[in-house]
């Protein structure tokens, strides 16, 4: 038989007599056995006597670098796999929640760094990293909800969060009666036993309509059934809907804890029983984060707090900007006096965010008009990014929505979606206005 490259390379590298192959095996066992020792061990961990291994097993066993004590960026774990000791440790795994080292859908160092940081920022027991926000609305749905059940939820949701309860859930035997989110007497008038979940956006992705955690959290608690929330627009920065009378909040991590337009990853924060009911349908459903994902959003993590302060500061500034302006009808930002829930915006939360509804005169066509020309806005869906984004939510993030469902979820056809970004607030300012004048 010819010679295989790889016999070559082989041989080309080893000794060339019997004798001596079968010593380098046998070091190459001993070498190993010790490694294996070290890691289990725990010593993390030196270099490998490399070269002992032949070239195709040192192209798969690298180097292992000593690893600081105590780096400060987590290390990317980017493995979809982990060595175990034996048969009996992967039987252990069967029964644990989210272990750490297993297999990445399971669990993933990196990605359990960056839960343990949403949970820590939310006061919760377990955070939980989704792969997008959708998979941590649709998985938390699933695991809470059973055939027969009815959710009660806000009326002004996030169009593939509206459609999951409208079209998805049903299939499944679950129904939703979808609410105005400003009444919370509507949702108790609603109660029923066959309710089993209360869910809300708040505020409401692009409504900026607002519900009254505290009062639903209280209806939910007597109702002995969990409110859920997405805060994404809000965030643990302005907003803690688990210290409000939630069960459990949940995240799109694509746009403020992340903070880069880089990532698209989510998240749920509960306590940990209601966690591993939510984990199993992840695990199950497989939309588990990426490590690299789970490394960026810490690394986003770091300046959470300085980006927040400045969305909140500079959308304060661009939405009193904007109602001075006569093209706009309205303003939306819960900061503003002139929003009808302002109130409550004060009650609830400890800054207002950086998204701004602006409903432009002209309806529809000033609309389109407005996002298609701004030059340092950005034309572009999704929010919560450095740079300031448009989107107009009848023609794009909610085009899926029926006329009913729009009118439903309080988004009229000239309103503009701001996601404030962190520019110098005057070139912001000049930018939008400016594209407000050439309107006319
Ligand atoms: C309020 C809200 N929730 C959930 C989602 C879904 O998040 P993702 O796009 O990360 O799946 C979005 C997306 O825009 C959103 O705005």
């Amino acid at each position: 038989m010819g010679k295989r490259d790889g016999d070559f390379s082989f041989r080309s590298l080893g000794d060339s007599t019997e004798h001596s192959d079968l010593q380098a095996h046998a070091n190459s066992i001993e070498v190993l056995q010790s490694f294996l020792e070290r890691i289990v061990r725990g010593s993390m961990m030196t270099q490998p006597k490399s070269q002992s291994h032949r070239l195709a097993t040192r192209t798969i066993h690298h180097p292992v670098a000593e690893l600081p004590s105590q780096p400060l960026a987590t290390p990317i774990y980017q493995s979809s796999t982990f060595r175990v000791e034996d048969a009996a440790t992967v039987a252990g795994y069967a029964h644990e929640v989210c272990p750490q080292a297993f297999y990445t859908r399971w669990g993933n160092p990196t990605v359990e760094v960056w839960e343990k940081v949403v949970a820590d920022l939310e006061g919760g027991e377990k955070g939980l990293a989704f792969a997008s926000g959708m998979a941590a609305v649709s998985s938390t749905l699933l695991a809470l909800l059973s055939p027969g059940d009815r959710v009660l939820s806000g009326a002004s949701l996030y169009s593939a969060t509206m459609k999951t309860l409208a079209e998805v859930l049903p299939r499944q035997g679950i129904t939703t009666e979808f609410i105005d989110p400003t009444d919370t007497g509507a949702f108790a008038e609603r109660m029923d036993p066959a309710v089993r979940m209360i869910y809300a956006e708040t505020p409401a992705n692009p409504s900026m309509q607002m519900a009254d955690l505290a009062a639903l959290g209280e209806l939910a608690r007597r109702n002995d059934i969990p409110l859920v929330v997405d805060n994404t627009f809000a965030t643990p920065w302005n907003q803690r809907p688990l210290e409000l009378g939630a069960a459990v909040v949940l995240y799109s991590a694509t746009k403020y804890l992340s903070g880069h337009s880089d990532v698209v990853a989510g998240c749920t924060v509960s306590d940990a029983a209601t966690a591993e009911r939510i984990w199993k349908q992840r695990t199950l459903l497989g939309g588990c984060l990426d490590p690299f994902a789970a490394w960026l959003l810490l690394r986003g993590m770091k300046t959470f707090a300085v980006r927040m302060d400045r969305h909140n500061a500079n959308a304060a500034v661009v939405a009193e900007a904007l109602e001075k302006h006569p093209r706009v009808e309205r303003v939306i930002y819960p900061g503003l006096e002139s929003h009808p829930q302002h109130e409550l915006a004060k009650r609830q939360m400890s800054g207002y965010g950086g998204m701004v509804g602006c409903v432009v005169g002209g309806g529809r066509a000033a609309g389109i008009r407005f996002v298609e020309s701004t030059e340092v806005a950005l034309l572009a869906v999704s929010l919560g990014g450095t740079e300031t984004l448009l989107e107009h939510p009848a023609s794009m993030s909610h085009a899926m929505l029926s006329d009913s469902q729009w009118e439903r979820a309080g988004i009229p056809p000239g309103l503009v979606r701001v996601s404030v970004g962190l520019e110098d607030v005057r070139d912001l300012v000049d930018d939008l206005t400016s594209a407000l004048d050439r309107l006319d």
